[in-house]
């Protein structure tokens, strides 16, 4: 990928994540998503004594988006220990508002490795109902 890195919404990602819930798995995840008119809204892992009830931080992330009143999103950046990319739950997720998003995987280890790709590429064929 081509397109440059937005320093803020790496900064937001990285941030967030210090903010992760997470005592039963100990992988803090953060993740910041840019509106299409450029506000940056982020969220954080949120666990649960219930394991299965646990929130991952791209959920969280949407669901502030969605609550401020934005539906189009055109990046989302997330922040690991490896530079993991997000799993298929939150990629159907994050497909819903902005199928073509930019997906930047910060690896906070070593920033260097931070890559860049697209949701399209993560998630071939998502299920799309075409609401948006
Ligand atoms: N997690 C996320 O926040 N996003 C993902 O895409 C995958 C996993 C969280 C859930 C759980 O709190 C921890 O990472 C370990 O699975």
């Amino acid at each position: 990928m081509d397109q440059p890195i937005s320093p803020a919404l790496t900064d937001a990602a990285l941030l967030v994540r210090a903010r992760a819930y997470a005592p039963y798995s100990k992988f803090q995840v953060g993740a910041a998503v840019l509106a299409a008119d450029g506000e940056i809204f982020v969220g954080c892992n949120v666990e649960n004594a219930s394991y299965g009830l646990t929130i991952c931080a791209e959920r969280v992330a949407i669901g502030s988006a969605v609550a401020a009143g934005h539906k189009q999103i055109v990046a989302v950046a997330v922040a690991t220990s490896g530079g993991h990319s997000p799993c298929g739950a939150c990629r159907q997720v994050l497909s819903e508002f902005g199928p073509a998003m930019e997906v930047i995987l910060i690896d906070i280890d070593d920033p260097a490795k931070t890559r860049t790709t697209t949701l399209a590429a993560l998630l071939p064929e998502q299920f799309s109902s075409g609401a948006l």
